[in-house]
């Protein structure tokens, strides 16, 4: 009989503060209404000096573990899908699971950027479907915030701080769990998004007469135009590997870039609006928590319940973008 990757808990994070569309009008020449018409984006959270993706990992862990009833001891894999990080290394994993009393587990960060959970959820479905390990921890969380740049008034309308978190057990006998993964990369679109000084290539402390950036770059209109074939182009995948149609869809959890990238995804798969899910506006992207929000917000309000076929799609800098099937 074979082993499925079953969800048993999930839980959330974001901080407390807020950044509104009033915030950014007074840092830069931006409007309410300009964010709200091209992005669909009203307010964002945002770390203060004391959070990073770790603390918010963290918070967002501890509230999955309880809500599947599991102690972190039984934990036999922490993955985390960040690219944020609090250093280079150790990894977020390892804070993580220090943190929260995971001595069993072993622990590593996936770097994928907004495709960050996807990318982790599927690396945990194979360990559990192989029989490697019979439970596993997936987190998505980002601090985008902190790699900001504030007067720039074309990416710093758009990111937002948070984390989600699943706890995956394997199990038998059940139509339950992760039911298929697409994951595409294409690195020639690398240039696209990119934080380039903190790195190996460009490590901090030296003196760059480039003036190597030491904030997120993007060209925003390239990347829309992949984001929108990228998107549909994964789901419809995910669903021919399953045999399955968009119609088979219950409910429809896009990563939460931009409202017009997530509509134009929704039209293509022709679902209507009660089948997908939304929150962009309270939180912007949050990058790899993105996912794991949405899926954790659409559980509390009922929207998504045991038995149902819920698909996950997501895109970001790599490039890379992917799609999740899983019957809740
Ligand atoms: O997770 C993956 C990460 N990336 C994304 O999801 C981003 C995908 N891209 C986008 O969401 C959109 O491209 C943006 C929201 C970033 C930009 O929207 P757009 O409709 O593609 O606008 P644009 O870049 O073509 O800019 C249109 C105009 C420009 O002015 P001019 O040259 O036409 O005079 C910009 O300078 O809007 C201007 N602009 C702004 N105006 C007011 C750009 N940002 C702002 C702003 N406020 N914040």
């Amino acid at each position: 009989m074979s082993i499925r990757a079953v969800v048993h808990g999930i839980g959330m994070f974001v901080p407390e503060k807020v950044l509104t569309n009033a915030d950014l009008e007074k840092l830069v020449d931006t409007s309410d209404e300009w964010i709200m018409q091209r992005t669909g984006i009203k307010e964002r959270r945002m770390c203060s000096d004391s959070e990073s993706a770790s603390t918010l990992a963290i918070a967002a862990a501890k509230d999955a573990l309880k809500d599947a009833r599991v102690d972190a001891s039984e934990l036999q894999v922490i993955i985390v899908g960040c690219v944020t990080g609090d250093y280079l290394f150790p990894s977020v994993s390892c804070l993580v699971q220090e943190a929260i009393g995971a001595k069993n587990a072993a622990a590593f960060d996936v770097g994928a950027a907004c495709a960050g959970f996807i990318y982790s959820l599927n690396v945990a479905t194979a360990m559990i479907e192989s029989g490697q390990v019979t439970n596993a921890l997936v987190i998505g969380s980002d601090a985008l915030t902190k790699f900001v740049d504030f007067t720039d008034r074309s990416t710093c309308v758009l990111f937002g701080d948070g984390a989600g978190a699943v706890v995956l057990k394997a199990e038998t006998g059940t139509d339950r769990g992760v039911i298929d993964t697409v994951l595409l990369a294409d690195g020639s679109g690398a240039k696209h998004i990119d934080l380039q000084l903190g790195g190996s290539k460009y490590p901090v402390g030296r003196d760059y007469s480039e003036g190597k950036r030491p904030y997120i770059f993007m060209a925003g209109s390239e990347v829309y135009r992949f984001a929108v074939t990228a998107m549909g182009d994964a789901c419809c995948r995910a669903l021919a590997e399953a045999g399955m149609e968009a119609s088979d869809i219950d409910l429809f959890v896009p990563h939460q870039a931009n409202l017009r990238i997530v509509d134009s995804a929704a039209e293509r798969l022709g679902l209507p609006p009660e089948r997908v899910f939304k929150n962009l506006e309270k939180y912007g992207n949050t990058s790899g928590a993105s996912i794991p929000i949405g899926l954790c917000e659409a559980v509390q309000q009922g929207r998504l319940r045991p038995g149902m076929v819920v698909m996950t799609v997501g895109f970001g800098a790599g490039l890379v973008w992917g799609a999740n099937l899983i019957r809740w």
